[in-house]
């Protein structure tokens, strides 16, 4: 070793001049590199660069301190201490638009639910107004650090639709557009307090599905203030919050599907309307849009009231048994809710939506009503404690981002004007669903007469 040092020492001596003119060149090569990579960024990323590189140079004494680093117990004790061989997980740090983002690769013992729980500590270090983690594959996670929070924007302006299958929701914490894949959904359940958001997700939902033939609507709006009368002329039928016409409109839609189940094999010439082509003018998908639904199927409102109860006992279960059965014959039934408790929204309703969308609520307990009780694993994603009116219009889906069960959106935004504007525009194609099925004959020929 002491020989190899003499002999550069040595070297250097002789040709000194050459060593720092390559030292020299070797810096400024680095130089171009590093002013390349910077220039390469989105516009928005370069003012995060010195930062980024700053917190990656803090990287392992953060990570040592945070206990996600530890000596290497492969080795014995003694030998780990000596030769100061550290297990820590290694971090490429890169700027983005917002602050910047951190692949980690997993070490053993430290990964996503260790990174999930130093979170807030990591937002407070590195001064980012949050941090989410995310695990895109095995082995691999991403952490962002919001400076700036991108789910505040409002996002006034939707992306072209990808068709009817396709239901946009809003764009995730990366800016990417999310879509909802609606093929054999019966329902998608909608939680979050008051003015979250919900309705106006809801009303984004049917401005985009409205141009289509291949689609009617059905609303019912518990809280009785017209929230969607300015869709009535587009919407097959419209109910208020009076819990006799609710009940009319849902016999009838559940008629629908009945009639539906007893004949889809023969109309489609297959038991699943979404196979094949999907829904069509003739067989369009029904949205069912059941807004603060505890006026219809919270029992416990009703209780003692002879009248009412056996009422809102018949909703509910119209309202489970749609989301039960309406699958495969392009029934969607969306119940949503400022309470998302199983008094407002029975479990036979909520548990049979495989998406649900949670905004804003006050505790984890109310998260965990709407989305499962997954959530609190994954706390820098959570609903819970979201400040509104900042996040207004910001919700946690059960949409899978990688292998992360959740992913927290914005909606869009969309006026009054614009679903009224829509509304009037397609009116022409509201139709009866009713009309395009077969007329069915009755095995007793005496219910005709009737
Ligand atoms: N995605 C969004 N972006 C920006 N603002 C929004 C968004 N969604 C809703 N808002 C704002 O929040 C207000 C309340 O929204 P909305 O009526 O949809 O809430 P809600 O959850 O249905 O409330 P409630 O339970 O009282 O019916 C809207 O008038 C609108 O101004
Ligand atoms: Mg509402």
């Amino acid at each position: 070793m002491l020989a190899v040092l003499a002999v550069a020492v040595l070297v250097m001596c002789r040709y000194w001049h050459q060593v720092v003119l390559a030292a020299a060149a070797l810096d400024g090569l680095v130089l171009v590199v590093i002013a390349v990579r910077v220039a390469l960024l989105p516009s928005g990323a370069r003012r995060y660069w010195p930062l980024a590189r700053w917190y990656r140079f803090g990287w392992p004494r953060l990570a040592a301190n945070l206990w996600v680093s530890y000596p290497d117990r492969h080795r014995d004790s003694d030998d780990s201490w000596l030769t100061g061989k550290t297990l820590c997980p290694r971090a490429r740090f890169r700027p983005d638009p917002h602050g910047f983002t951190v692949k980690v690769k997993t070490i053993p013992g430290v990964g996503r639910l260790e990174l999930e729980k130093s979170s807030r500590f990591l937002a407070d270090h590195w001064r980012a107004a949050r941090v989410s983690v995310s695990q895109p594959g095995p082995g691999r996670l991403v952490l962002r650090a919001h400076r700036t929070d991108p789910l505040l924007e409002v996002l006034e302006v939707m992306p072209p639709g990808r068709g009817l299958r396709y239901l946009y929701l809003g764009r995730d914490d990366c800016a990417d557009d999310r879509f909802a894949d609606l093929a054999n959904v019966p329902g998608i359940c909608v939680g979050g307090m008051p003015g979250g958001g919900k309705s106006t997700e809801v009303t984004s939902w049917q401005v985009q599905l409205a141009p289509s033939p291949a689609v009617q609507f059905v609303n019912l709006d518990g809280k009785g203030a017209d929230e969607y009368r300015d869709f009535e002329p587009r919407a097959w039928l419209t109910g208020g919050d009076d819990l006799d016409e609710a009940l009319g409109i849902l016999e009838i839609v559940h008629g629908l599907m009945t009639d539906r189940l007893a004949c889809v094999r023969e109309v489609l010439g297959t038991k699943n309307a979404w196979h094949g082509a999907g829904p069509s003018q003739a067989w369009p998908l029904v949205m069912t849009t059941v807004d603060e639904c505890q006026q219809y199927l919270d029992l416990t409102m009703v209780k003692g009231d002879k009248q009412a109860e056996p009422k809102v006992r018949r909703c509910i279960f119209l309202v489970s048994s749609l989301v039960r059965r309406g699958r495969s014959v392009a029934m969607l039934t969306i119940p949503a809710t400022q309470k998302p408790t199983t008094d407002s929204l029975p479990s036979s309703i909520r548990d049979n939506c495989p998406v649900s969308l949670c905004f804003p609520v006050k505790t984890i307990d109310a998260a965990a009503a709407t989305l499962g009780t997954e959530i609190r694993k994954y706390e820098s994603c959570s609903p819970a404690g979201l400040p509104v009116p900042d996040y207004t219009g910001v919700a946690t889906v059960t949409l899978r981002t990688g292998q992360d069960p959740f992913t927290r959106l914005r909606g869009p935004w969309v006026s009054e004007d614009q679903a009224a504007a829509v509304a009037a525009a397609s009116a022409h194609l509201r139709k009866d669903p009713r009309a395009f099925l077969p007329v069915r004959v009755p095995d007793d020929a005496r219910e005709l007469v009737s």
